[in-house]
């Protein structure tokens, strides 16, 4: 069952902290590019098994130097850092704060971009929930390119976004295609989002306006879907065809919201 016309579809009955067998494993692979993104509600698993899940998808990325605990950073195939890794809003002492939720998930965006391979999904896992809010919202770029008029995709064609974090402007960017196709099923879909910061060989400020303007297209509401998270539901999402951003509807200050995260290494755009 397709969740919203812009995408989602709901897997029930598969317990993920179990293997999958290979009839499973086929059916996610196809929901998840038919839906864009899936929704396995009621899951219990540790970090351990969620970063295994993963790894029926691709190179899952090792648990890196998120928190001050894990420093020291991890290599793929270390078991030790063969575990998801914890998104909280809570700090050293289990108190929330603002300062480690970082400002921007709350802006639309695709992870990563700024990577030459950007990851291909990304999974969150509600192990916490504030009382009501802290929604996550997914925009289906797919959807946004095809309903451009004919001249806009003309004058876009060929374009190339320039990504580099935006929580690090001094850092390494990378440029990619802004219509990129899909590898699975050579649907075109806009990339941009925050990080996108011009376009290539462009003036900084016409790129930034067209880059703008897009993003207001493609976040319009009737290619959004809005997923109201439950404790247990383990989703994951496409993000070579998907924005995403958090939505502050919740009190960082007060409740308690605790994600496990992985994500799936990708392929270069083209
Ligand atoms: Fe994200």
């Amino acid at each position: 069952m397709r969740l919203s016309p812009a995408g989602g579809v709901r897997l029930a009955g598969i317990d993920l902290s179990q293997p999958l067998s290979s009839d499973q494993k086929d059916a996610i692979v196809a929901a998840f590019v038919a839906h864009q993104v899936v929704v396995f509600p009621e899951q219990s698993l540790s970090r351990e098994q969620q970063f295994a899940f993963a790894a029926n998808f691709g190179e899952v990325e090792a648990h890196g130097a998120h928190r001050p605990a894990d420093k020291a950073g991890g290599k793929a195939g270390d078991k030790r850092y063969a575990v998801a890794h914890v998104m909280t809003n809570l700090d050293a002492d289990g108190n929330p704060t603002v300062r480690l939720s970082p400002a921007a998930n709350y802006h639309w965006h695709t992870d990563k971009p700024y990577r030459a391979r950007p990851p291909l999904m990304t999974l969150l896992h509600a192990v916490e929930l504030p009382p009501r809010g802290g929604d996550t919202e997914f925009a289906n770029t797919a959807l946004a390119y095809e309903s451009l008029p004919d001249e806009t995709r003309r004058r876009i064609a060929g374009l190339r976004a320039v990504f580099r974090p935006a929580f690090d402007p001094s850092g390494a960017c990378a440029d990619h295609p802004l219509v990129r196709t899909h590898p699975d099923t050579g649907r075109k879909s806009l990339y941009l989002g925050n990080h996108a910061t011009h376009i290539l060989g462009m003036a900084q400020a016409e790129g930034a306006a067209l880059l703008g303007e897009l993003l207001h297209h493609a976040t319009q509401r009737d290619f959004v879907y809005v997923h109201r998270w439950r404790i247990g539901d383990l989703i994951m999402w496409d993000n070579r065809c998907l924005l995403h951003r958090a939505v502050a509807n919740y009190d960082v200050l007060r409740d308690r919201r605790i994600m496990h995260r992985s994500v799936v290494r990708g392929t270069a755009p083209f």
